[in-house]
This record gives C-alpha cells, sequence and structure tokens, in this order.
C-alpha cells in the first residue's frame, strides 16, 4: 500500500490526511471546494509545526509529510489510491453519491469513517462489499491512538488484516467492532456522557462538581460535562438518537436538558456555550 485517498477534508479528513502523510503514504485528500481543501493543508501544516516545536518530529519530517499531500475536487481522481478513507460530512446520501461517483483500480480497499451509519448498508451501495470496512478515527486524530476497525456482513479476512496492518503502520492501536450502532466507544461513552446530562438537569450535583466527580472519583482525565461540550451537544444528541431507534431500548433516550440545550443552539465549545461559557479566557459553568 502505497497511496492514501481520502474524502473530505474537514476536521477528521484533514487529520486523517495528516498522520497518513507523516508514515510516509502518498496521501489524495479531496473536498467540494479546493479552498476548503487547502485550509485544511493549512491546519495540517500548523499541526505538523506544533509537533516540530515539541521534539516530536523534525522540520524535514513535516516538510515531507506536507509535500506528500495533493489535493483535489474530484472524487474521481482516485485511480491511483490502494485505500480510499471517506471522511464527508455524516449523511448517508451525501456518502452513497461519493461511492457512486469513484473510480478506483479493481484490488483498492474502501473505508467509510462515520460515526453511526450501518457499515453493511453503505458497503452494499459500493462495487466493493468485501473490501470495505469502517475505519473510525477519533478526535484530534493526530494525538487520539485508537481506531475502530468494523467490518461490514461481506467484508473479508483479507481485507481485516489489510486495515489492521495500515492502522499500525499509521502507529494507531486497533480494535475490532461489530457493525452496531455506535460501535464500542461510543456506545459506552455517549450514554455516560447523557448521563450526566441527567444528573445535572436533576438537580443530583452541579456542573462543576459532577465533572471533578468523575475526575477524582473515577480518574476521568476530564469531566463528562467538559467532554459533552467538546464532542458537541448536537453531535452527542444524534449519536443518542440512532442508538434509540437503531436499538428500540428506551436506556438511550436523550436527556431532556440535552435537547434543549440543542435547541437553543448551545452546542458547546464550538458555538461558545455548552456547560460551560467560553467566551472568556478561561471556561465558566453555566449551572
Ligand atoms: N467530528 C468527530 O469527532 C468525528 C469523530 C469520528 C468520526 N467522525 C465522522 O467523520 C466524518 C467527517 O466528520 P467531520 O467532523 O470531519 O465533518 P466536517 O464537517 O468537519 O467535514 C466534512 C467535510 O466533507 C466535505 N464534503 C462533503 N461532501 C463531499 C464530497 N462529495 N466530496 C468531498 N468532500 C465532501 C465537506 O465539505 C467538509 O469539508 C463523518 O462521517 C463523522 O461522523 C467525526
Amino acid at each position: 500500500m502505497q497511496t492514501i485517498g481520502v474524502i473530505g477534508a474537514g476536521l477528521m479528513g484533514n487529520g486523517i490526511a495528516h498522520v497518513a502523510a507523516l508514515a510516509g503514504y502518498d496521501v489524495i485528500l479531496s473536498d467540494v471546494e479546493m479552498a476548503r481543501a487547502e485550509a485544511a493543508r493549512a491546519t495540517i501544516a500548523k499541526n505538523l509545526g506544533r509537533g516540530v516545536a515539541k521534539d516530536v518530529i523534525t522540520q524535514a519530517d513535516a516538510d515531507a509529510a506536507l509535500g506528500r499531500i495533493r489535493l483535489t475536487t474530484d472524487n474521481g481522481d482516485f485511480a491511483d489510491a490502494d485505500l480510499v478513507i471517506e471522511a464527508a460530512t455524516e449523511n448517508e446520501a451525501v456518502k452513497k453519491t461519493i461511492f457512486a461517483g469513484l473510480n478506483l483500480k479493481p484490488a483498492a480497499l474502501l473505508a467509510t469513517n462515520t460515526s453511526s451509519i450501518s457499515i453493511t448498508r453503505l458497503a452494499a451501495a459500493t462495487d466493493r462489499p468485501d473490501r470495505f470496512t469502517g475505519l473510525h478515527f477519533f478526535n484530534p486524530v493526530p494525538l487520539m491512538t485508537l481506531v475502530e476497525i468494523i467490518p461490514g456482513l461481506a467484508t473479508s479476512d483479507a481485507t481485516k488484516a489489510a486495515m489492521h496492518a495500515f492502522a499500525g503502520r499509521i502507529g494507531k492501536t486497533a480494535i475490532e467492532a461489530a457493525d452496531s450502532p455506535a460501535f464500542i466507544v461510543n456506545r459506552i461513552l455517549c450514554p455516560m456522557l447523557n448521563e450526566a446530562i441527567f444528573a445535572l438537569g436533576d438537580g443530583v450535583g452541579s456542573v462543576v462538581d459532577i465533572d471533578m466527580g468523575l475526575k477524582l472519583g473515577a480518574n476521568h482525565p476530564m469531566g463528562p460535562l467538559t467532554l459533552a461540550d467538546f464532542v458537541g451537544l448536537d453531535t452527542l444528541l444524534s449519536i443518542m438518537r440512532v442508538m434509540q431507534e437503531a436499538t428500540g431500548d428506551p436506556k438511550y433516550r436523550p436527556a431532556p436538558l440535552l435537547v434543549k440545550y440543542v435547541e437553543a443552539g448551545w452546542y458547546g465549545k464550538k458555538s461558545g456555550r455548552g456547560f460551560y461559557d467560553y467566551s472568556g479566557s478561561e471556561p465558566v459553568p453555566t449551572r
């Protein structure tokens, strides 16, 4: 495997392109507009620069990685790719349209970074369900060392093995998850974040005390309300709804306070307000 295609140059796509290029792969990175792809390359340059400043990589490594990334706005441009990773907007119709427009060599592997859409269903919309898996990265990709590999019903053993080898070469630890809503990490993590919001709404504790409780009492590196703000409350709500709809199990119902915050446009850190107010130099708890 030498050439990796990445479709979608947003938050996740730029991180995936970054780690693949740093591991020595040639990378083709696409988005709908060249300006977005160029913005992603600027982000990658900045993040590689941070690695140089921290002595994690050399300037020569950073320059070489950046030089290995080619930008395009044409998803038909992946004819050289050995593996293409789709990291476009979380919308099934968008992803299926992308797969229909690809022009891959017969042996190429295809993966999706989807957080919530069925891998088997997406695979069925491609011309290569046996060479297709979920490859679920975590944000920020250059720093988070985990990747979940999610085989669909038709995925071959050879494809699984190739995905494990790729994950290893880009320095990630892979775990394998069944094609089940939210896979492993989000299935366990998101209900915990949702429960913290239930606890807040029920008046069990303040924002500060709930976060402190899990940090000091469960040794978590950050509290669940802080983490929910980082994930994005709109994203958390949509994951809880996917789990509730897919399983029909009421244990996954979203906390009413989570729904209210999203209705208010309080999406967490990215919107400037969630369980903390991020408008000042330090986050301030809001309840
Ligand atoms: N944000 C996270 O923490 C996270 C974590 C794991 C997985 N994911 C998944 O990764 C995927 C991308 O998420 P994101 O947060 O990077 O989203 P994002 O909105 O930051 O980026 C998506 C990019 O895809 C581009 N795009 C849309 N249609 C396209 C097309 N036809 N061709 C090429 N590019 C196209 C958009 O212009 C945008 O730049 C989603 O499936 C999401 O569920 C996100």
